[in-house]
């Protein structure tokens, strides 16, 4: 089976940055571009390069180091910030202009442009972009709340205006996932040309939908997941690029698509973005949390050790772990006990096992994690016939 490529357009640097509090130095920046780079991300949105001097020259070196990505700068619809974000991408092999206004009836009201206003803006702007560079990016923002037909012709007039790629971002998350599909079937059959361009989505995650519609958008025909490293961004964060790949990796049955992600490469650095931004990554995050691969309880530990998949859906190695763990707690059972004494060194007869089992346990009730060392002294203890 043939599959689709769907582009992953990584904005770390640019919307996940925006969380408060996130703020990266310009040398953590131009590192997690390079990592970014490296791992195979197709589109890596380095900043906003109007929001500060500082912005403006992290995309610059960005834009100058790049060696596979495109290198993408985001600007707001007028002449100013779409120059100044040409000034800042241009450096780069391949530099592309990301413009976006607010299209639905609230966002319309902050600027208080009518609709024909508004029609008029997007035209003069993704035409004044499609100016300086061949490849633009058009985002109607909160377009899951923009009215259909208004939609269709922000749609229709960045297209004939040249934008390359259109983003239909949900920008507040409130999309579910059959609705996030069917918008983007809904252009694409309604507005002419649209097969001529690449649809994108871009979702947050405000009800904890984001993985789920950035998969139903590309059900529908985007071919271009926006993300971040470890769902880093505004308020619940945008879709988890690690999240979105692993899924099509491992559901490729359900759904053909490919990236060109090298998953192996995504431990390492989500580990970078939550040192650099300070946003720890929670223990039951999918694909990096610290338990993702770990299983505690005597049932899943005792599948574990006879066979990998009863309870794991993806290899640890694939995301760049050195393997699955195994910790000992209250709910471990006896053949989680055994390997982890064998994996010491330990071998102990039946009736060793018993006794340490038993004290184990009555440990295990008083700590949390029973570690490598408590073990060892438990087995010295019994040596020792203390
Ligand atoms: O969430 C959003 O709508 C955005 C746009 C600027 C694309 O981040
Ligand atoms: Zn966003």
């Amino acid at each position: 089976m043939t599959k689709d490529k769907v582009l992953i357009f990584d904005t770390t640097l640019r919307d996940g940055e925006q969380s408060p509090g996130a703020t990266m130095t310009h040398a953590e920046k131009l590192e997690i571009a390079e990592l970014l780079d490296d791992m195979g991300v197709d589109i890596i949105e380095a900043g906003f390069p109007i929001a500060s001097e500082g912005d403006f020259k992290a995309v610059s070196e960005i834009a100058e180091r790049s060696k596979n990505s495109v290198i993408c700068g985001l600007s707001r619809a007028n002449f100013k910030d779409i120059d100044r974000c040409w000034e800042a991408v241009k450096h780069a092999a391949q530099p592309r202009i990301h413009t976006f206004i607010g299209t639905s009836p609230l966002h319309r009201a902050i600027p208080n442009l009518t609709q024909d206003e508004m029609a008029e803006r997007i035209h003069e702007c993704v035409t004044h972009a499609r100016n300086l560079c061949d490849n633009v990016q058009w985002s109607s923002m909160d377009a899951t709340r923009t009215e259909e037909d208004f939609l269709c012709r922000t749609v229709d007039i960045a297209i004939k205006a040249g934008a390359t790629t259109i983003n239909i971002p949900d920008t507040v998350g409130y999309t579910a996932p059959v609705e996030s599909a069917d918008l983007i079937r809904m252009l694409i059959e309604k507005v002419p040309g649209a097969d001529e361009v690449i649809f994108a989505t871009h979702c947050h995650n405000d009800l904890g939908m984001a993985t789920a519609n950035s998969l139903a958008a590309v059900e529908g025909g985007a071919r271009q997941i926006e993300c971040t490293i470890n769902g880093l961004g505004e308020r619940a964060g945008n879709t988890a690029l690690e999240e979105v790949v692993m899924a099509l990796k491992v559901r490729g049955d359900i759904m053909p698509y490919q990236t060109g992600i090298d998953t192996r490469k995504i431990m390492n650095i989500s580990r970078r973005v939550a040192t650099v931004s300070g946003f720890a990554v929670q223990f039951n995050k999918a694909i990096v949390g610290k338990n993702a691969f770990a299983h505690e309880s005597g049932i899943h530990q005792d599948g574990m050790l006879k066979n990998r998949e009863t309870f794991e859906v993806m290899k640890p190695e694939d995301v760049g772990l050195s393997g699955t763990s195994l910790p000992l707690g209250k709910h471990s059972g006896r053949a989680a006990l055994r390997a982890k004494l064998s994996e010491l060194g330990f071998d102990l007869a039946d009736n060793q096992l018993k006794d340490l089992f038993v004290r184990f346990k009555d440990l295990a009730d008083r700590k949390k994690e029973v570690f490598d060392d408590d073990l060892m002294a438990l087995v010295y203890q019994n040596d020792s016939g203390d």
